[in-house]
């Protein structure tokens, strides 16, 4: 899906440098590097306070600790999602209350989450879905209301926006992944979690260390959750070329939208967002392609973490995906089971049936050349 090793050839002396620079430092967790890194990234999200962490799944659970997820309470959260984002509030005793997907980014319908908003209810995580912003307004509104703290887990979309507003800025805390196949990636492991606040950075802080600020006196229960000196010095290297990343990305993708459209006569663009409401996408022709859709943000905010197109019907996602494979292009689902459907978090019975019907219709392309992409998707669709 993802070639790695030529996405960091150009790099490959920097990272190199850096690897040298960590060793012949003897310092290898949560040092100058990290604290390096740290400065920086805030400095790029535009957040007062940014700490480096294990990965992006410590991150949530740390954010939810911070704002005091345990036992019992409730946090708002789309059922699809990966599965880390209502994981995380499981790990902690607390309990996931799912949400359905808007039809044209598919992230979580906005417009149902102050629905859900009960007694319990502790925190809601808004998640910004294949490196586009959720519509963060009417949740932000609805939390402010009832004075309940928003994470936004921004795991796939470093760098992109809502209204001009920069992931990571939004949420009372917001959450990272720097896991290899995201927009900014470690050779390894490695997250973040961003706050404005202060003192819930200072927890979080501590949270990393086994709740100690100062070494063996413990204030709170935390644990391992460190960033290691090694990712941060990579990480270091490759936040100074993410903006002209992030540029060749959005170009590749308005490039591979305005071909498909063009020239694979299935293909069509969903046209409008539905994001507070309902679309009208579940109707449409069985084998109709939908093109991912920039939905209220504009081509410019998203950041093309994954181009994931809907193919309409019934096994007709599955039927495409094995004529593409056959012409040697591989795809990936994200994700085959809504979380409401998992094992683990016990029967739901409320139907969600867009995230349903996503679950077994979307299907997203290879980070190819998009030159390349093209051409094979050419000869593999005539
Ligand atoms: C939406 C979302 N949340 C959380 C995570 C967890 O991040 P990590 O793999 O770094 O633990 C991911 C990773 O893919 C993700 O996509």
């Amino acid at each position: 899906m993802l070639d790695l090793v030529a996405e960091h050839a150009p790099y490959r002396g920097e990272l190199l440098a850096a690897f040298e620079r960590v060793l012949d430092s003897g310092r290898f967790v949560l040092g100058p590097e990290v604290e390096a890194f740290e400065r920086d990234i805030a400095a790029w999200i535009g957040v007062p306070h940014a700490i480096g962490v294990s990965n992006g799944s410590d991150a949530l659970l740390l954010a939810l600790q911070a704002v005091g997820v345990g036992p019992g309470d409730e946090v708002i959260c789309p059922t699809y999602t990966f599965f880390a984002t209502a994981g995380a509030v499981a790990r902690l005793g607390g309990k996931p209350v799912f949400v359905d997907s808007a039809e044209c980014c598919y992230n979580l319908r906005a417009d149902q989450v102050a629905a859900k908003i009960g007694p319990r209810t502790k925190a809601i995580i808004a998640v910004h879905l294949f490196g586009q912003c959720a519509d963060m307004d009417p949740i932000l509104t609805a939390a402010k209301k009832h004075g309940i703290p928003v994470i936004e887990d921004a795991a796939q979309a470093l760098g992109a926006k809502d209204k001009g507003r920069q992931a990571g800025t939004m949420g009372t805390l917001a959450t990272f992944s720097f896991f290899p196949t995201k927009n900014l990636g470690t050779l390894g492991e490695g997250g973040l979690v961003t706050t404005a606040d202060p003192d819930l950075a200072e927890k979080v802080r501590k949270l990393r260390v086994h709740g100690a600020k100062q070494k063996y006196f413990h204030e709170l229960i935390g644990g391992n959750f460190r960033l290691h000196e090694i990712q941060a010095a990579f990480l270091r290297v490759k936040l100074n070329h993410l903006n002209s990343a992030l540029k060749k990305r959005q170009q590749n993708a308005s490039t591979l939208i305005e071909s498909l459209r063009e020239k694979w006569n299935a293909v069509m663009s969903l046209g409008a967002c539905v994001c507070q409401g309902q679309g009208e996408a579940n109707n449409g022709k069985p084998g109709t392609v939908f093109l991912p859709f920039s939905c209220h943000s504009g081509l410019g905010e998203h950041t093309w973490n994954q181009f994931v197109v809907r193919v309409l019907g019934p096994g007709q996602r599955d039927a495409l995906r094995e004529r593409l494979n056959a012409t040697g292009i591989q795809t990936e689902v994200y994700y085959p089971r809504a979380m409401h459907e998992q094992e683990c978090f016990g029967v739901v019975k409320e139907a969600f049936p867009v995230a349903t019907r996503l679950s077994q219709e979307t299907l997203a392309f290879p980070g190819l050349n998009r030159t390349e992409l093209l051409q094979k998707l050419e000869e593999s669709l005539v």
